[in-house]
Protein backbone atom coordinates (compact mmCIF):
# COMPACT_ATOMS: atom_id res chain seq x y z
CA UNK A 1 0.00 0.00 0.00
CA UNK A 2 1.10 3.37 -0.87
CA UNK A 3 0.25 6.61 1.40
CA UNK A 4 0.74 10.39 1.12
CA UNK A 5 3.51 11.43 2.80
CA UNK A 6 4.51 15.23 3.86
CA UNK A 7 7.61 16.59 4.53
CA UNK A 8 9.57 19.84 4.80
CA UNK A 9 12.66 20.98 3.00
CA UNK A 10 14.38 24.24 2.80
CA UNK A 11 13.61 26.21 -0.69
CA UNK A 12 17.60 27.77 -0.48
CA UNK A 13 20.38 28.11 1.44
CA UNK A 14 20.26 31.25 3.79
CA UNK A 15 22.50 32.91 6.17
CA UNK A 16 20.12 35.43 8.24
CA UNK A 17 17.80 34.29 11.16
CA UNK A 18 15.59 31.81 9.72
CA UNK A 19 12.13 32.38 8.35
CA UNK A 20 9.10 30.22 7.62
CA UNK A 21 9.15 31.63 4.13
CA UNK A 22 12.88 30.15 3.98
CA UNK A 23 10.32 26.44 4.31
CA UNK A 24 8.40 24.42 1.99
CA UNK A 25 5.88 21.31 2.73
CA UNK A 26 6.16 18.65 -0.10
CA UNK A 27 3.71 15.57 -0.28
CA UNK A 28 5.40 12.51 -1.80
CA UNK A 29 3.98 9.26 -1.58
CA UNK A 30 5.61 6.64 0.49
CA UNK A 31 5.22 2.09 0.14
CA UNK A 32 4.16 0.68 3.88
CA UNK A 33 6.01 -2.24 2.45
CA UNK A 34 9.37 -3.27 1.91
CA UNK A 35 10.27 -5.35 -1.37
CA UNK A 36 11.36 -8.92 -0.35
CA UNK A 37 15.57 -9.36 0.09
CA UNK A 38 15.66 -5.57 1.10
CA UNK A 39 16.85 -4.45 4.60
CA UNK A 40 14.94 -0.66 4.29
CA UNK A 41 12.54 -0.28 7.07
CA UNK A 42 9.73 2.10 6.94
CA UNK A 43 8.86 4.25 9.87
CA UNK A 44 5.63 6.17 10.71
CA UNK A 45 7.34 9.08 12.46
CA UNK A 46 5.52 9.86 16.46
CA UNK A 47 7.88 12.88 17.67
CA UNK A 48 10.75 15.01 15.60
CA UNK A 49 12.96 16.93 17.58
CA UNK A 50 13.85 20.44 16.75
CA UNK A 51 17.56 21.67 17.09
CA UNK A 52 18.87 25.00 16.50
CA UNK A 53 22.43 23.12 15.29
CA UNK A 54 20.39 22.71 11.59
CA UNK A 55 20.81 26.20 10.49
CA UNK A 56 23.97 25.51 10.37
CA UNK A 57 23.38 22.81 8.07
CA UNK A 58 21.02 25.09 5.99
CA UNK A 59 24.05 27.56 5.08
CA UNK A 60 25.45 27.60 1.54
CA UNK A 61 28.69 26.44 3.63
CA UNK A 62 29.94 26.75 7.27
CA UNK A 63 32.90 25.38 9.29
CA UNK A 64 30.80 23.36 11.17
CA UNK A 65 29.94 21.21 8.10
CA UNK A 66 33.01 18.97 7.47
CA UNK A 67 33.42 18.51 11.24
CA UNK A 68 30.81 15.00 12.24
CA UNK A 69 28.45 13.71 9.64
CA UNK A 70 25.32 15.44 12.21
CA UNK A 71 26.76 18.84 11.04
CA UNK A 72 26.58 17.93 6.91
CA UNK A 73 24.66 20.24 4.78
CA UNK A 74 21.30 20.14 3.86
CA UNK A 75 20.12 20.36 -0.03
CA UNK A 76 17.31 22.73 -0.88
CA UNK A 77 14.34 20.21 -1.86
CA UNK A 78 15.69 17.22 0.01
CA UNK A 79 14.07 15.91 3.57
CA UNK A 80 15.64 17.28 6.28
CA UNK A 81 17.21 14.86 8.73
CA UNK A 82 17.22 14.71 12.47
CA UNK A 83 16.78 13.14 15.75
CA UNK A 84 12.90 11.03 15.21
CA UNK A 85 10.56 8.56 17.78
CA UNK A 86 8.94 6.24 15.52
CA UNK A 87 7.22 2.98 14.82
CA UNK A 88 7.88 0.59 12.58
CA UNK A 89 5.25 0.00 9.76
CA UNK A 90 7.46 -2.51 7.52
CA UNK A 91 10.93 -4.05 7.95
CA UNK A 92 13.03 -5.92 5.52
CA UNK A 93 15.54 -6.00 8.82
CA UNK A 94 15.45 -8.90 11.06
CA UNK A 95 16.61 -6.87 13.92
CA UNK A 96 13.35 -4.56 13.82
CA UNK A 97 9.93 -5.98 13.81
CA UNK A 98 6.61 -4.33 13.02
CA UNK A 99 5.46 -2.09 15.62
CA UNK A 100 9.04 -1.57 17.43
CA UNK A 101 9.34 1.63 18.51
CA UNK A 102 12.82 3.25 17.23
CA UNK A 103 15.00 6.36 17.79
CA UNK A 104 17.00 7.34 15.17
CA UNK A 105 17.79 9.95 12.73
CA UNK A 106 14.87 9.93 10.27
CA UNK A 107 13.26 12.67 8.16
CA UNK A 108 11.06 15.71 9.25
CA UNK A 109 7.92 13.73 7.38
CA UNK A 110 5.31 12.03 8.25
CA UNK A 111 7.08 8.39 7.14
CA UNK A 112 10.52 7.78 6.81
CA UNK A 113 12.57 5.11 4.87
CA UNK A 114 15.29 4.01 6.67
CA UNK A 115 18.19 2.70 4.88
CA UNK A 116 20.90 -0.42 6.05
CA UNK A 117 23.67 1.74 7.93
CA UNK A 118 21.43 4.43 9.44
CA UNK A 119 21.47 5.70 12.76
CA UNK A 120 18.84 3.65 14.44
CA UNK A 121 18.29 1.98 17.72
CA UNK A 122 14.97 0.20 19.76
CA UNK A 123 13.26 1.65 22.25
CA UNK A 124 11.75 -0.09 25.00
CA UNK A 125 8.45 1.30 26.05
CA UNK A 126 9.02 3.14 29.15
CA UNK A 127 7.14 4.43 32.29
CA UNK A 128 7.92 7.83 30.70
CA UNK A 129 6.45 10.00 27.78
CA UNK A 130 8.20 8.76 24.32
CA UNK A 131 9.50 12.79 23.76
CA UNK A 132 11.71 12.41 26.67
CA UNK A 133 13.82 10.35 24.73
CA UNK A 134 14.40 12.97 22.36
CA UNK A 135 14.96 15.87 25.28
CA UNK A 136 15.99 14.97 29.15
CA UNK A 137 16.91 11.21 28.08
CA UNK A 138 18.46 12.01 25.01
CA UNK A 139 21.04 14.15 23.46
CA UNK A 140 19.70 17.57 24.96
CA UNK A 141 20.43 15.99 27.98
CA UNK A 142 23.86 13.94 27.38
CA UNK A 143 25.31 17.24 26.38
CA UNK A 144 23.66 18.85 29.78
CA UNK A 145 25.05 16.67 31.73
CA UNK A 146 28.74 15.72 29.69
CA UNK A 147 29.51 19.19 29.25
CA UNK A 148 28.70 20.21 33.00
CA UNK A 149 29.77 17.25 35.02
CA UNK A 150 32.65 16.03 32.12
CA UNK A 151 34.07 19.09 30.95
CA UNK A 152 33.49 21.88 33.73
CA UNK A 153 34.23 19.20 36.61
CA UNK A 154 31.86 21.60 39.11
CA UNK A 155 31.97 21.43 42.95
CA UNK A 156 29.61 21.46 45.22
CA UNK A 157 29.18 25.69 46.44
CA UNK A 158 30.58 26.30 42.96
CA UNK A 159 29.28 29.44 41.18
CA UNK A 160 27.65 28.61 37.91
CA UNK A 161 26.58 30.76 35.35
CA UNK A 162 23.74 29.25 32.71
CA UNK A 163 22.50 31.21 29.16
CA UNK A 164 19.39 30.37 27.41
CA UNK A 165 18.69 29.04 30.87
CA UNK A 166 14.95 28.44 29.62
CA UNK A 167 15.99 25.63 27.00
CA UNK A 168 16.33 22.35 26.53
CA UNK A 169 19.98 22.43 27.41
CA UNK A 170 20.27 24.94 29.56
CA UNK A 171 17.08 24.50 32.44
CA UNK A 172 18.61 20.69 32.89
CA UNK A 173 21.38 22.21 33.35
CA UNK A 174 20.79 24.43 35.75
CA UNK A 175 19.04 21.56 37.62
CA UNK A 176 21.93 19.14 37.75
CA UNK A 177 23.89 22.23 38.80
CA UNK A 178 21.60 22.38 42.24
CA UNK A 179 21.18 18.76 42.28
CA UNK A 180 25.04 19.19 42.92
CA UNK A 181 24.93 21.82 45.57
CA UNK A 182 26.03 24.27 43.33
CA UNK A 183 24.99 28.23 43.02
CA UNK A 184 22.90 28.80 40.07
CA UNK A 185 21.81 32.10 38.13
CA UNK A 186 20.69 31.35 34.62
CA UNK A 187 19.67 33.97 31.76
CA UNK A 188 16.90 33.76 29.50
CA UNK A 189 14.65 36.09 26.88
CA UNK A 190 11.48 36.84 28.78
CA UNK A 191 10.36 37.23 32.08
CA UNK A 192 7.77 33.78 31.88
CA UNK A 193 10.74 31.84 31.85
CA UNK A 194 12.57 33.62 34.85
CA UNK A 195 10.08 33.15 36.66
CA UNK A 196 10.14 29.32 35.71
CA UNK A 197 13.94 29.05 36.36
CA UNK A 198 13.27 30.82 39.73
CA UNK A 199 9.67 29.14 41.40
CA UNK A 200 9.71 25.79 39.66
CA UNK A 201 13.45 24.79 38.69
CA UNK A 202 15.32 26.11 42.19
CA UNK A 203 17.24 28.20 40.54
CA UNK A 204 19.10 30.57 42.78
CA UNK A 205 18.46 33.59 40.83
CA UNK A 206 17.45 34.87 36.81
CA UNK A 207 17.20 37.85 34.99
CA UNK A 208 16.25 38.61 31.77
CA UNK A 209 19.12 39.61 29.66
CA UNK A 210 17.34 41.72 27.15
CA UNK A 211 16.66 44.16 29.83
CA UNK A 212 19.72 44.45 31.19
CA UNK A 213 21.68 47.62 29.76
CA UNK A 214 25.01 46.05 30.75
CA UNK A 215 25.90 42.55 31.22
CA UNK A 216 29.00 42.51 32.41
CA UNK A 217 27.36 44.95 35.45
CA UNK A 218 24.38 42.18 35.67
CA UNK A 219 27.15 39.59 36.17
CA UNK A 220 28.30 41.40 38.80
CA UNK A 221 25.05 41.60 40.70
CA UNK A 222 24.56 37.76 41.07
CA UNK A 223 28.62 36.59 41.08
CA UNK A 224 29.79 39.36 43.15
CA UNK A 225 32.79 37.17 43.83
CA UNK A 226 32.78 35.88 40.66
CA UNK A 227 31.75 32.39 38.32
CA UNK A 228 33.49 29.45 38.73
CA UNK A 229 31.88 27.66 35.99
CA UNK A 230 29.70 29.19 33.01
CA UNK A 231 28.05 26.85 30.51
CA UNK A 232 27.43 28.80 27.28
CA UNK A 233 24.50 28.38 24.98
CA UNK A 234 24.65 31.57 23.32
CA UNK A 235 28.23 32.89 22.54
CA UNK A 236 28.45 36.75 21.87
CA UNK A 237 28.34 39.07 24.72
CA UNK A 238 26.96 36.97 26.79
CA UNK A 239 30.02 34.68 26.93
CA UNK A 240 32.28 38.32 26.70
CA UNK A 241 30.54 39.55 29.60
CA UNK A 242 30.98 35.89 31.49
CA UNK A 243 34.51 35.91 31.07
CA UNK A 244 35.28 38.84 32.26
CA UNK A 245 33.47 38.04 35.39
CA UNK A 246 35.27 34.36 35.91
CA UNK A 247 37.14 33.78 38.81
CA UNK A 248 40.59 31.92 38.68
CA UNK A 249 40.57 28.61 37.82
CA UNK A 250 37.04 29.14 35.92
CA UNK A 251 35.79 26.41 33.40
CA UNK A 252 33.48 27.80 30.08
CA UNK A 253 31.56 25.08 28.55
CA UNK A 254 31.09 26.02 25.23
CA UNK A 255 27.81 23.72 23.91
CA UNK A 256 26.37 26.17 21.86
CA UNK A 257 26.56 29.84 20.21
CA UNK A 258 23.09 30.59 19.12
CA UNK A 259 22.93 34.27 18.90
CA UNK A 260 26.01 33.67 16.32
CA UNK A 261 24.09 31.43 13.86
CA UNK A 262 22.80 33.89 11.69
CA UNK A 263 24.91 36.63 9.89
CA UNK A 264 23.68 38.94 12.29
CA UNK A 265 24.73 37.85 15.26
CA UNK A 266 27.90 39.71 17.03
CA UNK A 267 31.04 37.11 17.17
CA UNK A 268 32.02 36.67 20.75
CA UNK A 269 35.43 38.69 21.53
CA UNK A 270 36.15 37.39 24.79
CA UNK A 271 39.30 39.40 26.62
CA UNK A 272 42.42 36.85 26.43
CA UNK A 273 43.85 38.72 28.81
CA UNK A 274 41.62 37.26 31.78
CA UNK A 275 41.62 33.85 30.23
CA UNK A 276 45.69 34.29 30.56
CA UNK A 277 45.79 35.58 33.68
CA UNK A 278 43.09 34.13 35.37
CA UNK A 279 43.63 30.81 33.41
CA UNK A 280 40.24 29.93 32.27
CA UNK A 281 39.39 27.17 30.39
CA UNK A 282 37.08 27.18 27.18
CA UNK A 283 36.49 24.09 26.38
CA UNK A 284 33.58 23.09 23.14
CA UNK A 285 31.99 20.07 22.73
CA UNK A 286 29.50 17.99 20.97
CA UNK A 287 27.17 15.34 22.99
CA UNK A 288 28.56 12.77 20.78
CA UNK A 289 31.90 13.50 22.23
CA UNK A 290 30.68 11.44 25.59
CA UNK A 291 28.91 8.15 24.34
CA UNK A 292 31.17 6.78 26.90
CA UNK A 293 29.11 7.91 29.87
CA UNK A 294 25.38 8.04 28.20
CA UNK A 295 24.81 4.59 30.63
CA UNK A 296 25.99 6.91 33.64
CA UNK A 297 23.90 9.99 32.38
CA UNK A 298 20.87 7.73 31.52
CA UNK A 299 20.50 5.73 34.61
CA UNK A 300 21.34 8.60 36.87
CA UNK A 301 18.47 10.81 34.82
CA UNK A 302 16.09 8.43 35.28
CA UNK A 303 16.75 8.48 39.05
CA UNK A 304 16.10 12.03 39.22
CA UNK A 305 12.92 11.59 36.87
CA UNK A 306 11.76 8.82 38.99
CA UNK A 307 12.15 10.85 42.21
CA UNK A 308 11.13 13.88 40.95
CA UNK A 309 14.17 15.89 41.91
CA UNK A 310 14.88 16.49 38.19
CA UNK A 311 11.76 18.68 35.94
CA UNK A 312 11.33 17.93 32.52
CA UNK A 313 10.10 20.97 30.49
CA UNK A 314 8.74 20.30 27.04
CA UNK A 315 7.01 22.50 24.44
CA UNK A 316 5.16 20.14 21.70
CA UNK A 317 3.56 21.23 18.83
CA UNK A 318 1.55 19.32 16.65
CA UNK A 319 1.98 18.22 12.99
CA UNK A 320 4.29 18.63 10.01
CA UNK A 321 3.07 22.32 8.74
CA UNK A 322 4.13 23.20 12.37
CA UNK A 323 7.86 22.42 11.83
CA UNK A 324 8.67 25.71 9.93
CA UNK A 325 7.05 27.85 12.92
CA UNK A 326 8.54 25.64 15.89
CA UNK A 327 12.36 26.22 14.32
CA UNK A 328 11.84 29.78 13.28
CA UNK A 329 10.55 29.78 17.02
CA UNK A 330 13.85 28.65 18.17
CA UNK A 331 15.48 32.05 17.40
CA UNK A 332 13.09 34.79 18.45
CA UNK A 333 12.68 32.93 21.99
CA UNK A 334 9.66 30.73 21.42
CA UNK A 335 10.03 27.81 23.06
CA UNK A 336 10.20 27.26 26.74
CA UNK A 337 11.84 23.99 27.46
CA UNK A 338 12.73 21.24 24.57
CA UNK A 339 11.00 21.93 21.55
CA UNK A 340 9.51 18.54 20.00
CA UNK A 341 6.79 17.81 17.16
CA UNK A 342 4.14 15.32 17.94
CA UNK A 343 2.54 13.59 14.81
CA UNK A 344 0.51 10.61 15.81
CA UNK A 345 -0.95 9.15 18.84
CA UNK A 346 0.78 5.67 19.45
N1 LIG B 1 27.25 20.74 21.63
C1 LIG B 1 26.20 19.93 21.47
O1 LIG B 1 26.31 18.72 21.29
C2 LIG B 1 24.84 20.55 21.53
C3 LIG B 1 23.70 19.75 21.70
C4 LIG B 1 22.44 20.40 21.80
C5 LIG B 1 22.37 21.79 21.72
N2 LIG B 1 23.52 22.50 21.52
C6 LIG B 1 23.50 23.98 21.51
O2 LIG B 1 23.06 24.39 22.78
C7 LIG B 1 22.32 25.61 22.67
C8 LIG B 1 20.92 25.39 23.24
O3 LIG B 1 20.26 24.43 22.44
P1 LIG B 1 18.82 23.90 22.84
O4 LIG B 1 18.52 22.75 21.96
O5 LIG B 1 18.77 23.74 24.32
O6 LIG B 1 17.91 25.12 22.37
P2 LIG B 1 16.89 25.92 23.28
O7 LIG B 1 17.71 26.59 24.34
O8 LIG B 1 15.78 25.05 23.70
O9 LIG B 1 16.32 27.02 22.27
C9 LIG B 1 17.07 28.07 21.85
C10 LIG B 1 16.95 29.26 22.84
O10 LIG B 1 18.06 30.11 22.63
C11 LIG B 1 17.71 31.41 22.99
N3 LIG B 1 18.21 32.33 21.95
C12 LIG B 1 17.84 32.36 20.66
N4 LIG B 1 18.50 33.35 20.01
C13 LIG B 1 19.29 33.95 20.96
C14 LIG B 1 20.20 35.03 20.93
N5 LIG B 1 20.44 35.72 19.80
N6 LIG B 1 20.83 35.38 22.08
C15 LIG B 1 20.59 34.69 23.22
N7 LIG B 1 19.75 33.65 23.31
C16 LIG B 1 19.11 33.29 22.19
C17 LIG B 1 16.20 31.47 23.07
O11 LIG B 1 15.83 31.62 24.44
P3 LIG B 1 15.76 33.08 25.14
O12 LIG B 1 14.31 33.32 25.38
O13 LIG B 1 16.53 32.88 26.39
O14 LIG B 1 16.36 34.09 24.21
C18 LIG B 1 15.74 30.12 22.58
O15 LIG B 1 14.58 29.66 23.23
C19 LIG B 1 22.32 25.96 21.18
O16 LIG B 1 23.39 26.85 20.96
C20 LIG B 1 22.56 24.63 20.50
O17 LIG B 1 23.12 24.78 19.22
C21 LIG B 1 24.73 21.91 21.42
Amino acid sequence: MEVKNKYIVIKHHFEDAPKEANFELKTGTIALSVAPGSDDIIVKNLYISIDPYQINRMKLSSSSQGTSSFAAPINPGEAIDGAVIGKVVASGNAKFQKDDLVLGVFTWAQYSLVKEGSILRKLESSEFPLSYYLGVLGFNGLSAYAGFFELCKPLKGEKVFVSAAGGAVGNLVGQYAKLLGCYVVGCAGTQKKVELLKKELGFDEAFNYKEEKDLNYALKRYFPDGIDVYFDNVGGETLEAAVANMRIFGRVAVCGVISEYNSAGRKASPNMLDIVYKRISIRGFLAADFLNVFEEFFSKTLDYLRTGELKTIEDISSGVESIPSAFVGLFKGDNIGKKVISLAED
